[in-house]
């Protein structure tokens, strides 16, 4: 009979989204207790109820509107409602939660919670790309987290009303061909494919970097003569070459979709100010704020022309902004011709 072979802990074999956090509890949150990778279950569990009824979408009666309208004035697709009511419930029964933001809800939702229990503060686009639902392309979810702040004068307007820099995490799931996890603590972003063999996420990305140049630009150009001058130039620079490259244009329609592929493949994405939305449609708080954390984390960058989206002061929850993110080598090039236009 020969030696035995070396038995290797299931754990060497893969690194779940739950072993992850709670390795980076260790190494950057040992205050955090567990608390940190008990709030971030409860999202990844959200994800993993919404990605259930994405799959059997056509099959469900959860396809189409819900007859509402959201507090942007958006029409509420099915989904949306669904996706927006596992994340409340999932994170409203985590105590460390102190308030949620949702894009789906007009006012913050808070706890009575005591500060030194209820620590965070939770952003979320349940589910962003609405309108792809129904022909079946890439949504997501988008999430932010941050500290309630603990002065005496905080309150929820102050709780919620901070810079982006101030996050304490941030991540996205893209729905698409496999359901990737993406997200950062502050210290590298890391990417999670969905084992649905197992129904857990496995380490797939580990330290995800973005390319400093990719192949990409991805905006909505049928509103091309809406954007501010400095906007055609610079995609009119890309087309013709002038960042010493050939760029192809791919635009989902989702940014989940879209960022992730400027995460994996690099280049950059636009949201600029258009006739219908001056002020850009994106908003700071749940859409253009965590997706900038991880840009910057991969080593990439993000801006509304006049300055990093991290350093926007927020005026209120809902606010929109331009949003151009990227390859540090495209964004670069963008800020310089903007602030040459100013
Ligand atoms: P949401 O579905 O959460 O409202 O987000 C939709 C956003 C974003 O996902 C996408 O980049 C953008 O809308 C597309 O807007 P246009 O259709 O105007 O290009
Ligand atoms: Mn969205
Ligand atoms: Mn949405």
């Amino acid at each position: 009979m020969g030696a035995d072979p070396p038995v290797r802990s299931a754990s060497k074999l893969i690194t779940t989204a739950q072993q992850h956090i709670l390795e980076q509890k260790e190494i950057h949150f040992p205050d955090a207790g567990g608390t940190f990778s008990w709030l971030l279950s409860g999202i990844t569990l959200a994800t993993k109820m919404i990605e259930a009824k994405i799959r059997q979408a056509g099959l469900l009666d959860i396809l189409g509107a819900a007859g509402e309208t959201n507090v942007q004035g958006e029409s509420q697709q099915k989904l949306d409602v669904f996706a927006n009511q596992a994340l409340l419930h999932c994170l409203g029964v985590r105590e460390s939660v102190a308030i949620l933001v949702s894009e789906e809800n007009e006012e913050p939702v808070v706890f009575d919670r005591a500060p030194e229990t209820g620590k965070y503060v939770i952003f979320f686009d349940p589910l962003d790309g609405s309108s792809n639902i129904d022909v079946n392309v890439s949504v997501g979810t988008i999430f932010s987290i941050f500290r309630r702040p603990e002065s005496a004068e905080a309150n929820v307007k102050s709780a919620i009303l901070q810079p982006g820099w101030k996050q304490v995490a941030a991540g996205y799931v893209v729905y698409g061909s496999s359901t990737i996890l993406v997200y950062t603590a502050g210290k590298g972003v890391f990417g999670f494919t969905l084992d649905p063999s197992i129904g857990a996420y496995v380490l797939s990305h580990d330290n995800l970097r973005m390319p400093e140049q990719g192949g990409f630009y991805s905006v909505n150009d049928a509103q091309y003569t809406h954007f501010p001058q400095a906007y055609q130039r610079y995609l009119d620079a890309l087309r013709n070459g002038s960042l010493g490259r050939e760029y192809s244009s791919r635009y989902v329609g989702s940014l989940v979709a879209d960022f992730h592929r400027t995460m994996l493949k690099g280049g950059v994405f636009l949201y600029p100010p258009t006739k219908g939305y001056p002020s850009g449609k994106l908003r700071l708080l749940y859409e253009a704020s965590p997706l900038a954390f991880i840009a910057e984390q991969a080593g990439g960058m993000a801006t509304n022309g006049d300055q990093r989206i991290l350093d926007i002061e927020p005026e209120n929850i809902h606010q929109r902004t331009p949003l151009v993110i990227g390859g540090s080598v495209e964004v670069s090039e963008f800020q310089k011709r903007w602030r040459a236009a100013r």
